[in-house]
């Protein structure tokens, strides 16, 4: 898979792709990831890539050209399944659309910034526009890492036990069971039994009543529509 993030602050991107898993899928070639300053396809001399708003109005707006620009050379090179917009006004992102997103070949994330894009870029652009929640970020960069995180380690390869995607919270809709590691007492706070106890099968029960139990105490609302 490849990822291209455009983005007007590249260095806020400079650091969350360089480590752990993120870090060794790149090295292992499950994904590429390529940051863009879109200052850098800007025709302006002075290389802007905002402008006030029409009619006025709080906040500059991103302009079109740099990012139709940015846009087409990545195109002229690969084909692209997605151009995502990060936006607070997208549907809200989740595991579901993580496990779509990971399917892809080629997606371009577009970070907004200042009051935005201008609406024609959303209109002939953008394929989809994606929000990490209903909050205002100050830019989408940190939404387009949130994205890529959740989408990277799901890519076969990208994990080093791939079983272990699989049995992450929300993967059926059900938050994780609690874990626990050395030592099985702590002053007394206890391991439950049943993990010490070798069988399998009642280890696995044990997991699957947990993860029902914590979703319905914490997040009911993830049950709706199950049995
Ligand atoms: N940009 C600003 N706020 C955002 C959000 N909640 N999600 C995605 N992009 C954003």
């Amino acid at each position: 898979m490849r990822i291209d993030i455009l983005t007007v602050v590249p260095e806020l991107l400079e650091s969350p792709f360089k480590h752990s898993i993120l870090k060794r899928a790149q090295d292992n070639g499950v994904v590429e990831i390529h940051v863009h300053n879109i200052r850098d396809f800007s025709t302006d001399k002075h290389r802007k890539v905002d402008d006030y708003a029409f009619s006025g109005g709080a906040g500059m707006v991103m302009t079109i050209q740099p990012i139709e620009d940015a846009i087409n050379h990545l195109k002229s090179q690969r084909d692209y399944d997605e151009v995502i917009y990060t936006s607070p006004d997208g549907e809200v992102f989740n595991q579901r659309i993580a496990n779509q997103c990971s399917l892809y070949k080629n997606i371009i994330i577009l970070c907004g910034h200042y009051k935005g894009v201008d609406q024609r870029v959303r209109d002939y652009l953008i394929t989809r526009e994606i929000s990490i929640g209903d909050y205002v970020l100050t830019g989408g960069e940190m939404a387009a890492a949130v994205m890529v995180d959740a989408i990277v380690r799901l890519i076969p390869g990208a994990m080093s036990d791939e079983t272990s995607a699989l049995t992450d919270s929300f993967q059926d809709n059900l938050l994780s069971p609690p874990v626990y590691t050395r030592p099985a007492d702590y002053k007394g706070w206890k391991v439950p039994d049943v993990l010490l106890s070798g069988n399998d099968r009642q280890v696995d029960e044990w997991k699957e009543k947990q993860a029902w139990e914590r979703t319905k105490r914490l997040r009911p609302d993830l049950l709706e529509g199950h049995e």
